[in-house]
């Protein structure tokens, strides 16, 4: 989670400036997002931030520079001692006292660097912890991150348009009753000693009523968020890719992305191996001549069985929103209609 390669060489080219993302991908959670930006970055005119920055809906009062580099603000922020109010005392200090104003003024300068020392500590280990630093890109190349919970959180629309109308937004969508479990899963890995999904899924078991406020089920309505997007940016601004394709096929899926986002089409089928023990494809690096590279421990886990039955209930409660969903977009046609 920490600097990976994209960062680190960030740091070093000196050329290269830090640029607000021209694409980001904005959901949605546990639809193959890390696999899209993972699939992204092996292509050389993307930059992208490896972590989660959260920026449009946890970090959004800290302002787009520290979206842009948190450090500069820091870097270009004045010396503590400097506010005006402090310049005043001390300098009605120094007009009594001329020796005290040295001995505060050093003090201050003591105290200002130690401030500074622990605010720099802070911030580099939140960027360490957190990742939220855009990297660094020359003119070429789109800068992107990827945050999922975008997708589905109301005020993010308007605020990512406030930064660029034309920002790209990519969605990882992928059969809501899968990724309702697989979104459990995750949740059960962190606690286990959650309810079963089946006693989640409804608000009432006996009446069949699904509990739309559980997120494991909200986020799956994806027509319902997806018509907040459409205020705000046209259709063509946004691409939905199917996160099963993602699996059977991320060449072709690839394709339409690199294609999306005005790229040449550099990510292929000679980047991709499957690997028949994870089930999943595996990263190629073939210009490095490496060992494919797949994804961690924590994408691809194996889901608990779910009673049929519930399963079946949920399947009717989406057909309706994945109805709508696919006359807006065109997608998720070969779900259960
Ligand atoms: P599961 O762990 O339920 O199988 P996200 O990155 O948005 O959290 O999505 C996680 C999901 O990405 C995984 O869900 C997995 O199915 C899917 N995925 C897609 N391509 C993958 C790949 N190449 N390797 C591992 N997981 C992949």
């Amino acid at each position: 989670k920490v600097l990976d390669d994209n960062t680190m060489s960030g740091f070093l080219n000196e050329s290269e400036t830090k640029k607000l993302p021209q694409a980001i991908i904005i959901g949605v959670k546990k639809g193959g997002t890390r696999a899209l930006l993972e699939f992204l970055r092996l292509h050389p005119d993307i930059r992208a931030v490896g972590a989660e920055p959260h920026f449009f809906d946890r970090n959004y009062d800290k302002g787009l520079e520290w979206y842009r580099s948190p450090l500069s603000i820091l870097l270009e922020a004045p010396h503590s001692g400097e506010a005006p109010a402090q310049q005043d005392t001390n300098h009605n200090a120094a007009r009594c006292h001329p020796a005290a104003e040295t001995e505060r003024q050093a003090d201050n300068f003591f105290l200002s660097a130690a401030l500074r020392y622990l605010l720099t500590t802070a911030v580099l280990l939140r960027v360490l912890l957190d990742g939220e630093l855009m990297p660094k890109s020359s003119d070429g190349q789109l800068t992107m991150e990827k945050t999922p919970s975008y997708y589905v959180t109301k005020e993010v629309p308007a605020r990512i348009h406030t930064m660029s109308k034309d920002t790209k937004l990519i969605v990882v969508v992928r059969d809501p009753v899968t990724r309702a479990i697989s979104d459990y899963t995750q949740t059960r890995s962190k606690k286990p000693d959650i309810p079963s999904f089946e006693s989640l899924t409804f608000k009432n078991m006996s009446a069949g009523l699904i509990d739309t406020t559980w997120s494991a089920v909200q986020i799956g309505m994806y027509a319902k968020h997806l018509e907040r997007w459409l205020q705000h940016f046209p259709s063509e601004q946004l691409l939905f890719v199917s996160g099963e394709r993602l699996i059977s096929d991320p060449a072709g899926e690839m394709a339409r992305v690199q294609d999306f986002l005005g790229l040449r089409k550099v990510v292929t089928e000679k980047h991709f191996h499957f690997n028949p023990a994870k089930g999943f494809p595996c990263l190629k690096r073939p210009e490095w001549n490496s060992k494919p590279h797949c994804l961690g421990k924590t994408k691809g886990r194996t889901h608990p069985n779910i009673d049929p039955e519930v399963v079946q209930k949920l399947r009717d409660f989406y057909k309706p929103f994945n109805r709508k969903f696919y006359q807006m977009t065109g997608c998720l046609r070969h779900m259960n209609q």
